[in-house]
């Protein structure tokens, strides 16, 4: 990777600044981190909570050949790289809810949105922004994420974590799982995400506007779609948007 790491204090949103970078020319590896984002995006147009000092809030350039369908196994990639992170700078088994969720239990504690960039029909550039919760304490969640959101400290009973340490060990994990992706192909990637699923075996629900769809998750499809079998045995792959585990 050539890329530069941005680090910044107070930024709107680091995917912006990726972009505006990626518009740029930044070559792939471009890191921007910010101690505080003022208008933090989640996926699904949420806002994503992003306190000064408490999370790892960063976007990385990603300049990959791929057909554009491919871009979903990029999504999980990332997950698994950044749960291979998580897990070994700070010990708490987080599990990936698809497609990029990671959970303490049932709680959220990173989320990762992945955006891809067009130009006459081809790839140009994706920006994969993580964002994760790592010493924010009960208190400095807004009402509306208690019982949702957790982060580090909290699965820790109270020890925080070494943020640059982590920022480093994901940067790390993505570097060469992306090196590895791109060398292999998907398959054994999709091998890894699903031994770190929470998804799998479960009953799951996805609202869309035709209506509510219920099924057992069983695996992913080659593009890292989710397949749901429903009651009468058939199986749906469901390529985006939100599931819930139920
Ligand atoms: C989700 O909805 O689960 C995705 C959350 C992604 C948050 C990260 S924080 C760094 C980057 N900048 C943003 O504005 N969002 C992503």
């Amino acid at each position: 990777w050539g890329g530069h790491v941005h680090m910044l204090t107070t930024v709107g949103s680091t995917q912006e600044e990726a972009k505006r970078l990626a518009e740029n020319g930044a070559p792939e590896g471009t890191t921007v981190i910010a101690e505080e984002q003022t208008g933090g995006r989640g996926r699904q147009g949420r806002k994503w909570h992003s306190p000064f000092g408490k999370g790892i809030w960063m976007s990385v350039v990603l300049r990959p050949s791929l057909p554009l369908l491919s871009t979903p196994q990029l999504t999980l990639m990332a997950g698994v790289a950044v749960c291979r992170a998580i897990r070994r700078v700070s010990g708490v088994d987080v599990g990936i809810k698809w497609p990029n969720d990671l959970l303490a239990g049932d709680r959220k504690i990173c989320g990762i949105l992945l955006e891809s960039s067009c130009y006459e029909n081809e790839l140009a550039y994706c920006i994969a922004g993580i964002g994760i919760s790592v010493n924010l304490a009960e208190e400095d969640y807004p009402d509306f994420l208690n019982g949702v959101g957790t982060s580090l400290l909290i699965e820790r009973g109270g020890a925080s974590v070494d943020r640059s340490v982590l920022a480093g060990a994901v940067l790390t994990e993505l570097d060469s799982l992306y090196a590895f992706y791109l060398e292999h192909g998907f398959s054994p990637v999709a091998r890894l995400w699903e031994a770190m699923s929470v998804t799998l075996g479960r009953q799951v629900a996805r609202n869309t506007p035709q209506g509510r769809m219920e099924g057992l998750a069983t695996g992913l499809d080659d593009n890292g779609g989710l397949l749901l079998m429903d009651r009468s045995g058939q199986i749906h792959s469901v390529s985006s948007g939100e599931i819930e585990l139920i």
